[in-house]
């Protein structure tokens, strides 16, 4: 199967693990059953231990866990989470920034890694990042790290359905270096009661991971509604409703609604990821309604002196209603580059075999299309069918460079600017 082989190439070490489609609730007798009730303190010691030595681990409804302390549930396998209660976690911000995960990538952190093999998380219970003293404590600073709720981290044949999530610090979800992975029927809300935003409350983010569907969710939240990082292939994302991040712009914070994002480590002196090559591969979302987002469909990659390179192919958005959004439809291969550096550096990202087909709605300007290249040839094969957008106050217009565009509403463009 090209993606364990896709997958071995990167993560060799998984390579070595069997991949198996073994049912994950065992009928066998011998297969342990717990039930956890609250300790009243910290309820992750007893959490971890569950998991370990449980195969199916129930939090019934009416139990809250509170946690404390970080949750390191990579490795497992065959591990079934049966949340029917709440998991909150305790919004003690000098213990997290200290102890939390740290993710290199993007220097993020996060309060539970989950992984391994066969890992189900459902039963209709809700995760609660208690984000509110988050977003109060970022307000004033703004280098504070603030935790992730869940992290997906190396897991094989992961399915987390029926959940849902509030207030996360920070991203709800990151899916890191996984293959065949599920997210169903989810629910995020994020909801400040003080005059401070949730910032950077991003619905998903998948990075380094392969086969991952995400559908029929609802996603109120504050930043991009689901975010392709680098190497992320074979993804679904289906039948969402997607609401928030509406005319916020917080520095470089991004407040994306629905994005294809690579080489986002512009600084090289960074280091982690120099000289490395991005891809993002065969994601189709379909079925997608976006309202109050300050962008709808949209793949951006840096261009100009010292930056990374890759390839964005085959990317397909369809059927997208959008509702008051900024920037409904957007290439922007000159990402945060001066016209005249991307001129003489045109982006090292390739962009290729897109389609933006069935986009309706309405932009919250006029402008409700903007698909900008770098020169040179650096995208191709970009397709436009059945947009039908409308700006407001009566006008609508679309705009491009760089590019030659196919399809049915090629013509609303009409001649491309060349730079
Ligand atoms: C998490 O647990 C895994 C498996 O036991 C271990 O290999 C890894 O080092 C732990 N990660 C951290 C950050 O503690
Ligand atoms: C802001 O947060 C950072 C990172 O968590 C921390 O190191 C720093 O001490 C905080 N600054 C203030 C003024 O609290
Ligand atoms: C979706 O999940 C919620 C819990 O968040 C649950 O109440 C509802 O029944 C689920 N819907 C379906 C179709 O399973
Ligand atoms: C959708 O987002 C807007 C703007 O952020 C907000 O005012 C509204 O309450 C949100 N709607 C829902 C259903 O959460
Ligand atoms: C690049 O990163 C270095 C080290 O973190 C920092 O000192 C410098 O200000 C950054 N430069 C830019 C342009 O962001
Ligand atoms: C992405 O995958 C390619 C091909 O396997 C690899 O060369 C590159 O290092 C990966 N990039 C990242 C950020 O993992
Ligand atoms: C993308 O899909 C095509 C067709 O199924 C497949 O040949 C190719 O290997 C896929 N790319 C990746 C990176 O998995
Ligand atoms: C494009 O990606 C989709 C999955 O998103 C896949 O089904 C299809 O085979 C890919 N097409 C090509 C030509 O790689």
């Amino acid at each position: 199967m090209h993606a364990i082989s896709l997958l071995r190439k990167f993560v060799p070490f998984l390579a070595v693990l069997a991949v198996s489609k073994a049912s994950i609730i065992s009928s066998d007798s011998s297969d342990a059953s717990c039930t956890l009730t609250a300790s009243g303190g910290d309820d992750a010691p007893q959490f971890l231990a569950a998991t370990t030595s449980c195969s199916t681990v129930t939090i019934p409804a009416g139990t809250t866990l509170n946690i404390e302390t970080r949750l390191n549930m990579t490795g497992r396998s065959n591990l079934n989470i049966n949340l029917q209660g709440t998991i909150r976690f305790n919004p003690d911000i000098p213990y997290w920034t200290g102890n939390a995960f740290f993710i290199p990538f993007q220097t993020q952190i996060t309060f539970w890694l989950l992984g391994g093999e066969n890992i189900v998380l459902s039963g209709g219970g809700t995760l609660d990042g208690a984000g509110q003293a988050w977003y109060d404590a970022f307000a004033s600073n703004s280098t504070l790290l603030r935790p992730i709720i869940l992290t997906l981290n190396q897991a094989t044949h992961a399915t987390v359905e029926n959940i849902r999530m509030i207030n996360s610090p920070e991203w709800f979800n990151l899916v890191n270096e996984c293959n065949d992975v599920t997210f169903n029927n989810i629910t995020i809300n994020a909801v400040s009661t003080s005059k401070n935003f949730i910032s950077n409350t991003d619905g998903w983010d998948i990075y380094r991971s392969d086969s991952v569907t995400i559908e029929n969710s609802v996603i109120n939240n504050g930043d991009d509604c689901v975010s392709f990082k680098p190497n992320s292939t074979n993804i679904l994302v289906s039948n969402l409703q997607c609401n928030g991040s509406h005319g916020i712009s917080v520095g470089y914070a991004l407040t994306l609604s629905f994005s294809v994002m690579l080489s986002t480590v512009r600084n090289r002196s960074l280091g982690q990821f120099a000289g490395v090559f991005d891809i993002v591969q065969n994601v189709t979302a379909i079925n997608i309604k976006i309202s109050n987002a300050e962008n709808g469909a949209r793949i951006k990659a840096f261009a100009g002196s010292g930056v990374g390179s890759g390839h964005v192919q085959n990317i397909t958005f369809l059927n997208f209603a959008e509702t008051k959004v900024d920037n409904p439809v957007v290439i922007d291969q000159c990402y945060e580059t001066a016209a005249a550096a991307c001129a003489e550096f045109p982006s090292n990202v390739i962009i290729q075999d897109i389609f933006f087909n069935g986009i309706s709605g309405t932009g919250s300007g006029s402008q409700v299309a903007s698909l900008a290249c770098s020169p040179d040839g650096r995208c191709s094969d970009i397709n436009v069918n059945n947009l039908k957008l409308t700006g407001a106050g009566g006008k609508t217009t679309y705009a491009c460079q760089n590019v030659a565009l196919a399809g049915n509403s090629a013509s609303l463009f009409g001649t491309c600017a060349t730079t």
